[in-house]
């Protein structure tokens, strides 16, 4: 089932970053894009997790034209069916790690799965407020937190930038064992090791999303 299509894309702010780009994500798939600092890979994710309408070009997801002849489903997509793993977290910074995590839940109508903290080595640091924790400790909670709305999409702006190789692996391994759900990731990263656990890799380069790798 194709959950994302993205088609013709292009945006530029000071300069163009991307000039017709196209894209899609189907059911189990995930997708990595690395590319040099600057040259767009947040605001392509921005662009595709609804966040930020493209100056050219149409996105799709589940079917739904999100920015113009279904902008009316976009409350719902963003509420259930998207999540988003910020570069900077976004963490509600007075609040503890588990109540960011019950925000998340209680917004998607969703139950916190224990499993979840405990894969993520965070049980320790529930209770502390956000503010108390390290950047790996923040890091792992905004994953675990996206994760418990158990989103169909999921997008991820180097989600593991602040852990070492093996807490990244380990957080990265309940990412891909979260696909086979049927669900799908758009993972942008500077680590093209774990890109390279991603079915297609793209690098960012040049205005346009050049294949890498295809197939794990
Ligand atoms: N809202 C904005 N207004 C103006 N310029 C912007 C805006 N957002 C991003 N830019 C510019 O667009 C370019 C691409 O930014 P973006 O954050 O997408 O890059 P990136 O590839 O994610 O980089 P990094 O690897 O450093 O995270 C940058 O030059 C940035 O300054
Ligand atoms: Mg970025």
């Amino acid at each position: 089932m194709k959950l994302l299509q993205a088609t013709n894309i292009s945006h530029k702010f000071d300069y163009p970053l991307f000039e017709g780009v196209s894209l899609s994500l189907h059911s189990k798939d995930s997708v990595a894009v690395v590319g040099v600092s600057g040259s767009g890979k947040s605001t392509l994710l921005h662009i595709l997790s609804t966040l930020l309408k493209p100056q050219k070009g149409k996105v799709e997801l589940f079917g739904y034209d999100v920015y113009y002849n279904d902008k009316d489903k976009l409350p719902s997509i963003r509420r259930y069916d998207v999540g988003i793993v910020f570069q900077s977290h976004y963490l509600f910074k007075g609040f503890s790690a588990k109540e960011n995590i019950q925000v998340a839940a209680l917004l998607s109508k969703q139950e916190i799965d224990p499993k979840l903290i405990e894969a993520f080595g965070i049980e320790r640091v529930i209770d502390k407020k956000v503010t108390e924790l390290s950047g790996g400790e923040q890091q792992r909670v905004s994953i675990a937190r996206v994760l418990t709305k158990k989103p169909k999409l999921l997008f991820a702006d180097e989600p593991t930038g602040n852990l070492d190789k093996k807490t990244a692996n380990e957080v990265m391994d309940v990412v891909f064992d979260y696909l086979s759900l049927g669900n799908a990731l758009f993972l942008v990263t500077h680590d093209l090791e774990l890109a390279k656990r991603c079915e297609r890799v793209y690098a960012l380069e040049e205005r346009k999303l050049k294949l890498l790798k295809r197939g794990s």
